[in-house]
């Protein structure tokens, strides 16, 4: 349910601005990755593009500084804050709007390229989401996104042991101790996201599943919450990028 995913990020957006290391422009891979990443927009100068769940509007405004018309829609109000805050900071233009990735209060055929990074496993109705962002972009345009990788999901961190099933799809919810609000998230395999592009109407053009052998070459992240190790082993993300056809 939406609810219960805005109540989290309004629960620990402050918390989660002050501490990730959310890189600026486009980052499919986030910083565990260190220097891995890939280009997959090229020039945005002059394009429309709508970030689907822009957090603090480290993309949204990263892609306005290389020249792109940049709309970022969230969920949640206290993520905005932050991005409004961001971009006034850097004196850039974007235009963000609250609102639900499943229900887009945007006319069709408005963007050029759609995008997002870590969104959709806060997304249950992934079809619903997909639909509508098939329905606000222009023919031939691009929707890009990374999710983290279903499978690397399953396997508990510190033991390196698969713990969950992959097949066990849809909400589950992970308890902390500092937070009363559970975080409530959906597993998505990667055959069901692909599914789900397709009935939309668009064309999957590349999957990628970026990564090194070398647990040298990855950071434990901000919270320690990445591992090395199994990053060296299992792709820790999956990137897709799709069209929709001309
Ligand atoms: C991990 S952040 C991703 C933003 C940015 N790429 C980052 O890594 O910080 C996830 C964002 O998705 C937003 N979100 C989750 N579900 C959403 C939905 N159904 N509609 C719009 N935004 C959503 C959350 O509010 C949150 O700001």
């Amino acid at each position: 349910m939406t609810n219960e995913v805005r109540a989290w990020w309004e629960a620990t957006a402050d918390y989660f601005q002050s501490t990730a290391d959310v890189a600026e422009g486009a980052d499919w891979t986030g910083a565990a990755y260190g220097d891995i990443d890939l280009d997959l927009l090229g020039d945005v100068r002059d394009r429309e593009i709508l970030e689907l769940g822009c957090g603090g509007g480290q993309c949204a405004v990263g892609l306005a500084e290389q020249g792109a018309e940049v709309v970022g829609l969230d969920l949640s109000a206290a993520q905005l804050a932050h991005a409004k805050d961001r971009a006034s900071e850097r004196g850039v233009s974007v235009r963000f709007v609250e609102g639900d990735v499943t229900r887009l209060p945007f006319t069709p055929e408005s963007f050029d390229l759609a995008c997002n990074a870590y969104v959709f496993q806060w997304v249950g109705d992934l079809d619903a989401c997909f639909r509508e962002t098939h329905r606000v972009l222009r023919s031939g345009g691009r929707f890009v996104f990374s999710v983290p990788h279903p499978a690397y999901e399953v396997v508990d961190s510190e033991s390196e042991r698969v713990t969950e099933s992959y097949f066990d799809t849809g909400r589950y919810e992970i308890h902390h101790e500092e937070v009363e609000t559970p975080q409530v998230l959906y597993r998505h395999t990667v055959s069901e996201i692909h599914r789900a592009l397709v009935d939309a109407g668009f064309v999957v053009e590349a999957l990628h599943e970026p990564g090194t052998d070398d647990p040298e070459a990855y950071d434990p992240g901000p919270w320690g919450e990445c591992t090395p190790s199994l990053m060296s082993k299992l792709p820790a993300v999956l990137v897709v990028e799709a069209r929709k056809s001309a």
